[in-house]
């Protein structure tokens, strides 16, 4: 059969009711993924399932990232702060725009200026373990999960602990902005807490714009300052979109990370031994429950994937939830295995293409220290309820986890 005849002869995507995904969303893919490789979930919205298609459509030049100006309007949030973030966004914009607005950061966030935060890092981690109450149930999303990123990003940027307190405070519902349905209903305290950190962050930058300290935020400052490519507020708006994209992934991730560690007490006992294998916890964490269950791109011109044509102008969603688990990618993909072998070299659980996670490097380190403190400090916990990871799209949600420790 001729290559036309068996694109003509493909059926249209099976169109499946998201409803389907609730309880299993692993399971769901895997009986989808080998003879659907393209599904449809609403009028205007497809998603990819293989590894390899996901991989194309994100590295191509057949779609486009989402504009956040699209975004907000379609979301029909009220003019102010948290939406003039969405629209500023280098995550939601593309071209010389992405391009110049991410290049910005890039310094910031290279392997070797991350690296070399890790000592500071790590003295964060080990604060935060050392507060946990000891002998009494507690959730660890609140006392540890939720705290590690939002505590680490300050301790990068150059933020005092005061200044970190009062960043955790407001970060999470500032980080709503970039939820798959933003929630109209808690807009005010969104917009409240994305103006203070807001205002906190232009401060900030402006003392060191006067005064460099020798931290990220000087050098970001003085960066801006060479060739003033996009605005300060933009400048702004672009720090608290770091801020934001590595919240809420980090937390879910940390959380599945030591959820999924205990219920293989044998992978816990082997990193009891053996602190060599942090980093290959870490990647299989996020390979086995990514945190971003898929990515949105517009297609720009009609295309084929897998043989299935798409028309132009609708909404592509790739699956990296179900890229991660196809067996053309992975050995037994439904197995949790910290000593697996077979992880690409790009993690396609942090994106692919030009809008690849910036904060891949700081991501991994901060897992992989806190992962760390808790091994150092703490001698056993019990989990008391279990946490998900919910949701197959967009961000996905975790649950509350409790435990008591020793
Ligand atoms: C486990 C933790 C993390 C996961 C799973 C994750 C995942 C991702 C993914 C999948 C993308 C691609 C989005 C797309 O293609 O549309 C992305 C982009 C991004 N991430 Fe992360 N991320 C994590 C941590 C972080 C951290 C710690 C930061 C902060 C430095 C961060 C900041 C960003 C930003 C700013 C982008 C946009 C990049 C661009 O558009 O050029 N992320 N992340």
């Amino acid at each position: 059969m001729s290559m036309v005849q068996s694109y003509s002869a493909a059926k249209p995507p099976l169109r499946v009711d998201p409803q389907r995904f609730q309880r299993d969303p692993h399971k769901v893919f895997a009986e989808l993924r080998e003879n659907h490789p393209v599904i449809q979930i609403d009028e205007h919205g497809y998603m990819a399932l293989r590894a390899r298609d996901v991989s194309e459509i994100l590295t191509g030049k057949q779609t486009i990232q989402m504009e956040g100006r699209d975004y907000a309007r379609l979301r029909r949030i009220p003019p102010g702060y948290a939406c003039r973030l969405l629209q500023d966004l280098f995550l939601l914009s593309n071209n010389d725009d992405h391009r110049a607005k991410r290049g910005l950061f890039a310094p910031t966030f290279s392997l070797r200026a991350v690296e070399a935060l890790r000592e500071d890092v790590r003295s964060t981690a080990d604060a935060i373990v050392k507060d946990l109450p000891r002998g009494e149930p507690f959730d660890f999303i609140k006392r540890m999960a939720s705290r590690v990123p939002s505590e680490l990003i300050a301790a990068i940027l150059g933020l005092s602990r005061p200044e970190a307190a009062f960043l955790a405070d407001r970060v999470y519902r500032m980080s709503q902005v970039v939820s798959p349905v933003y929630p109209l209903e808690c807009h005010d305290e969104i917009e409240a807490a994305t103006a203070e950190i807001f205002h906190h962050v232009k401060d900030q930058l402006c003392q060191r714009m006067d005064r460099p300290r020798g931290d990220s935020l000087s050098c970001l400052a003085a960066d801006w300052k060479k060739n003033r490519m996009i605005s300060f507020p933009s400048l702004i708006n672009q720090v608290l979109g770091i801020i934001a994209g590595g919240t809420d992934t980090t937390r879910a991730t940390f959380a599945m990370m030591v959820s999924l560690l205990l219920r293989h007490p044998d992978q816990w006992k082997k990193l009891n031994f053996n602190r060599n294998l942090i980093p290959g916890a870490v990647a299989e964490t996020m390979r086995f429950e990514p945190a971003a269950g898929s990515v949105a791109r517009y297609t720009t011109e009609e295309m084929k994937v897998s043989g299935i044509r798409l028309p132009a102008g609708v909404i592509l969603r790739t699956s990296l939830m179900s890229a991660l688990r196809d067996p053309e990618l992975y050995t037994d993909p439904d197995r949790f295995d910290i000593t697996r072998t077979d992880h690409p070299r790009l993690h396609p659980a942090l994106g692919l293409g030009p809008h690849r996670c910036i904060g891949e490097f700081l991501a991994r380190m901060e897992m992989e220290e806190s992962l760390a403190a808790l091994l150092d400090g703490v001698s056993g916990i019990r989990v008391d309820i279990w946490p998900k990871l919910l949701g197959f799209g967009g961000l996905r949600q975790v649950t509350p986890m409790i435990v008591c420790i020793r």
